[in-house]
């Protein structure tokens, strides 16, 4: 076989853990590892996983990137495309998967020689943290590619700004690829006459600061510059209020978060799909933690999450304290959100992925107009988003309620309401 690659990507024919690919549209990433895949399980035999942060079915998957590259190198005598796998004649395998909802249930992921991350800007820290210990045979590499987005996001800070030891990294943008095609070249002019700071990110593989339409831009940033994103543990004896979202198809998020004297300490995040009530209850319980009030959305009234009972009777049955957030509009609720971040510092480490939902939290914007909508996108990140409104709701109640809180609050001894 003869096949060319892009001088910067020959490193991935070394032996290397890690091999970082980022860059700007066009760069020839995916086309390229796609093809290097192939190459070297054409010469060995190989187990391949290929994984995205959510992937909800396998046509969101690379699956068809490598059908095509298989098609283009003539290897169909050599590979066998079925419906949720490829398979080499020689026992190569390529297997799909989503790293936030099935990582964990990944057969033979004992065994995987080779894990490529495609579309990882988005990767969670949890994510990253629970894949990277499963890819654990002798000489096993992780391959990872994606465009920038925030500098702040977990796979660029982990894998650009402060990489391990001994990954490679490599920047590739679309002159660094000798078959740019006309169509890309095209779409990519007018974007720079157009939107210079879109061609930058998009194209050149600049980070941003914030995202567009940017929820709590302005309150990340006073958070950071403050120094209010860093080392905050638990203090002992003090207890941990949760705020929970309980999305659709079972997607919760929850919030640990401490109030002591004017300072909320957020010491904790947790967010996951698809478990019932017992399993968060586990997470809970398994914090170690303090528990003052649990803090439940309206729909706690009639949300189930695979169970007879609604969530805040299985909640009370087993003895926690409940309390239901009032329902109010979402504009108010972001108010409220505004008011209570000041007073907020939060855990950089244990709410990694919460304060990424924070941070992605935006209105949704028109690509033509540029306009924003009056309603924030519902995405990955809007149920932590969501979660967090509900701890600035709660704070949040009548005056009189709010008058005795606050007392108790000034005397440290406020357990909810
Ligand atoms: N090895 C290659 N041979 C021929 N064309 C390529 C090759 N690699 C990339 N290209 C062309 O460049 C385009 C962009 O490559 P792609 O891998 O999709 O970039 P990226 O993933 O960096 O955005 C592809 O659609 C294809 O037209
Ligand atoms: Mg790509």
């Amino acid at each position: 076989m003869n096949i060319e690659f892009p001088d910067k990507m020959q490193f991935l024919f070394d032996a290397a853990r890690y091999k970082i690919l980022y860059g700007g549209r066009g760069g020839a990433k995916s086309w390229g590892i796609a093809r290097a895949l192939l190459v070297l399980g054409a010469m060995d035999p190989l187990r391949v996983l290929c994984a995205r942060e959510i992937q909800k079915s396998i046509q969101e998957s690379v699956h068809q990137l490598l059908k095509d590259q298989i098609d283009a190198l003539g290897l169909n005598e050599f590979y066998e495309v079925l419906q949720t796998e490829i398979r080499g004649r020689n026992g190569t395998l390529f297997i799909f998967a989503g790293l936030k909802h099935n990582v964990d249930n990944i057969k033979s992921k004992e065994g995987i020689d080779i894990a490529w991350v495609e579309e990882a800007a988005n990767v969670s820290k949890t994510s990253w943290d629970k894949l990277i210990p499963t890819i654990r045979k002798p000489g096993s590499e992780i391959w990872v590619s994606f465009n920038p987005e925030l500098d702040s996001d977990e796979t660029y800070k982990r894998f650009v700004l402060s990489p391990p030891t001994g990954a490679k990294v490599e920047k590739l943008n679309w002159s660094d690829n000798p078959w740019f095609p006309e169509v890309l070249q095209q779409e990519m002019e007018d974007l720079k006459q157009r939107d210079h700071d879109a061609y930058l990110t998009v194209w050149e593989g600049h980070c941003k600061q914030v995202l567009d339409g940017a929820i709590y831009a302005n309150e990340i940033r006073a958070a950071t510059e403050q120094g209010r994103i860093g080392r905050v543990p638990y203090v002992p004896g003090v207890p941990v209020h949760t705020f929970w979202d309980l999305g659709r198809a079972d997607k919760t998020s929850i919030w640990f978060i401490q109030v002591v004297g004017f300072e909320f300490r957020v010491v904790d995040y947790y967010e996951n799909r698809g478990y019932a009530l017992d399993h968060y209850l586990g997470i809970l319980q398994g914090r170690g933690y303090v528990y003052g009030e649990d803090h439940l959305p309206h729909d706690a009234q009639n949300e189930q999450l695979g169970a007879k009972r609604t969530i805040e009777q299985q909640m009370r049955d087993i003895g926690r304290k409940v309390s239901i957030v009032p329902k109010i509009g979402v504009a108010d609720g972001i108010n409220a959100a505004r008011t209570v971040f000041g007073r907020c510092w939060f855990d950089e480490e244990k709410t990694a992925d919460g304060l990424t939902c924070l941070r992605r939290y935006r209105y949704d914007v028109d690509p033509d107009t540029q306009q924003y909508s009056k309603n924030p996108l519902h995405d990955e990140a809007s149920h932590g988003a969501d979660a967090f409104r509900y701890f600035a709701v709660a704070m949040e109640e009548p005056k009189t309620a709010k008058k005795k809180k606050a007392a108790l609050v000034r005397a440290g001894g406020w357990m909810g309401a």
